[in-house]
């Protein structure tokens, strides 16, 4: 809460209440709402503290009340008048300050407002570029306010845990060279270095990871990250990571921290966090919930149906065995009764999810079995398949047969769009560490192995000795935290060892040269001297959501950009004069 001190007010309007009856008030706002009841006039006058019902009675001031007559919603207006209980019957309970109100006896306008492009109360329901256009009318809705105010405070705690743990905030560069976070780069022109180019950073990884070559041991920082993707709900092509990275720790110690100082920071927003967090494998996560960061606030587990179907007579079926892949499947309680196209809409979803098909079996009515597939089943691969997902009436069991992470990955993306179309109550908080990644994946198009995390991650030590071999087996140190069906943030212990992470590099792709070319700053530093060490980034804005329960990041930012990457508001990205473009050497003449 803040107070009038350091302002043209006594008070702010949000605070008055019975306890302030008799005084006589200066406040200053703007006007939320105006009623006209003949001789009176009734104005809410709204500031960031709430409301208060000012009443202009001619009798107490006629040159008030003229004002009054005037003045338009959202006007700035000063106002100095005696606080008194409401008259019986007109107490708002609703209201803060319900209990009172405020009797004009002088006003000023100090500011005119055009009329608003939408009114303050029913904003939300307006289309969101106009809103973000007029982002400072926008946030005048409280509820806009109240999630600023969350993002400080969490942010505030963030600050205050990590400090009371030895940890010190050090700010790096913007203007940088590429870190490798797998996104696109956003890129700087140089002008004192023609044809070269910055790259704003997509994280700060590489210098939090110097930081501790150098002896900083703890640190944190509040980092704007830079990434050029495709934008959805909890995507913004700049967001904020709170970074940290830490010395001499193994994985236990950086999860036993953040679990600390994630608990201290949820109860900003009343979360009581339960520790020690639950935490399941990568590999158990994709076979699970086929998902890496699996929403645990409701079932629909995926089941394998291989060994049930191993002598199945549907082709389907029987290829995708013999060629070493899977046949795994959910129960969609409560989809039996769908219509033909429905479930033909679910096949599509599934073939754009790479899967080459989707087998279903509708269990509508007592004794009725609708599916294209089951005249290839015999009664007891049918029975099976209702015992395996515990099948009753009104149930759809969706099945594919592929690649086991091809099945698990499409029936994840089935799970959760059929928990939507449910409408699966999704209440409470569910919060995990996703554990043990892969060091590397394979990537089909380039051709080559990518770095699961980033190619800084430290494999398990018993996996180091067998790198080259079995690429793909390769564990990591690494973990993911993961709340509600969200990636809140990710981190790894690092390579801290110049020759091992020449190694890896080399998988990666950088022969030695390439390595040397991009690598070779970090590669001396971890042979001067480079201690153990690790860390972890969580993305602010994807918390302070879930906290404040909203379903984009947009709505948690101050000024965010639309899905096309564009400021409404301000109309960057724009263009720049010639002028500038030949500075940069981007232009000749
Ligand atoms: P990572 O790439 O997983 O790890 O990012 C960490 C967290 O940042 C958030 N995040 C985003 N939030 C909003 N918009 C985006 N475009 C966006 N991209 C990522 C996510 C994610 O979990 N340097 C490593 C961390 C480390 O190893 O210490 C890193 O950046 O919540
Ligand atoms: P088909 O024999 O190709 O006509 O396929 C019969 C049914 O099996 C169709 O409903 C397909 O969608 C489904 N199907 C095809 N391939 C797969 C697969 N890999 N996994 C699961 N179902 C599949």
């Amino acid at each position: 809460m803040f107070d009038a001190r350091y302002s043209i007010r006594s008070h702010v309007a949000g605070s008055l209440g019975v306890g302030n009856v008799g005084e006589t008030v200066t406040l200053a706002g703007w006007v939320h709402r105006r009623r006209d009841h003949g001789g009176l006039i009734f104005v809410d006058l709204r500031d960031r503290s709430g409301l208060v019902q000012a009443v202009f009675d001619p009798d107490a001031s006629g040159e008030a009340f003229v004002m009054a007559e005037r003045i338009r919603p959202e006007w700035v207006i000063k106002l100095t008048g005696q606080v008194r209980l409401r008259p019986e019957g007109t107490v708002n309970p609703n209201l803060q300050t319900g209990e009172v109100e405020v009797i004009i006896a002088s006003a000023e306008v100090l500011n005119v407002s055009e009329t608003p492009p939408f009114e303050i109360d029913t904003a939300i329901e307006t289309d969101e570029t106009l809103r973000l256009k007029y982002r400072y009318v926008d946030l005048r809705r409280p509820e806009a306010l109240d999630a600023l105010i969350l993002r400080d405070r969490v942010t505030q705690r963030f600050r205050k845990s990590l400090e009371h743990r030895g940890f010190i905030e050090v700010e790096t560069p913007i203007l940088g060279r590429s870190t490798p976070e797998g996104a696109r780069d956003f890129i700087v022109p140089s002008r004192l270095n023609p044809g070269e180019f910055y790259a704003l950073p997509q994280s700060p990884q590489l210098f939090k990871q110097l930081l501790m070559v150098g002896g900083v041991e703890r640190y944190y920082q509040i980092a704007r990250c830079f990434r050029d993707e495709d934008l959805r709900a909890d995507r913004q092509p700049e967001f904020t990571q709170v970074d940290i990275e830490m010395s001499f720790v193994t994985q236990e110690d950086v999860l036993a921290m953040m679990e600390e100082v994630m608990h201290e920071v949820m109860r900003e927003a009343s979360v009581d966090l339960v520790t020690p967090l639950r935490r399941m494998t990568y590999a158990d996560a994709m076979d699970r919930y086929g998902s890496d960061r699996p929403d645990l606030r409701f079932g629909m587990e995926l089941a394998c149906l291989s060994s049930l179907f191993a002598d199945s007579e549907f082709k389907v079926f029987a290829s995708a065995l013999g060629s070493g892949g899977r046949i795994k499947g959910i129960n969609a309680r409560g989809a039996g009764d769908w219509s033909r196209s429905k479930i033909d809409a679910l096949n599509q979803i599934a073939l754009d999810a790479g899967a080459k098909g989707l087998a279903w079996v509708a269990f509508p009515t007592e004794g009725d079995v609708r599916s294209p597939i089951a005249k290839f089943f015999t009664d007891e691969e049918m029975a099976g398949l209702k015992e395996a997902l515990d099948v009753e009436l009104g149930d759809l069991v969706l099945m594919i047969a592929d690649a086991h992470d091809v099945a698990n990955e499409v029936l994840g993306v089935l799970r959760l769009h059929m928990a939507d179309e449910l409408e699966l109550e999704r209440e409470g908080f569910e919060a995990l560490w996703v554990v043990d990644f892969p060091l590397f994946k394979w990537d089909a198009e380039e051709q080559s192995y990518s770095a699961n995390h980033h190619p800084f991650t430290r494999p398990f030590d018993e996996h180091v000795g067998s790198l080259e071999d079995h690429p793909l087996e390769t564990l990591s140190y690494s973990y993911d935290l993961v709340m509600n069906g969200l990636e809140i943030g990710g981190g790894t212990l690092r390579v801290h060892d110049a020759a091992l992470q020449r190694r890896i590099l080399g998988i990666l792709g950088h022969d030695e040269s390439k390595a040397e070319e991009e690598f070779g700053f970090l590669l001396e530093a971890l042979s001067l001297g480079a201690p153990p060490h690790g860390g972890i980034a969580l993305g602010l804005d994807r918390l302070v959501m879930v906290l404040a329960g909203k379903s984009s990041i947009r709505d948690v930012i101050a000024f965010p950009k639309t899905s096309s990457g564009a400021c409404p508001l301000t109309g960057a990205p724009g263009s720049v004069s010639s002028r500038q473009l030949r500075d940069v050497h981007l232009k000749r003449d």
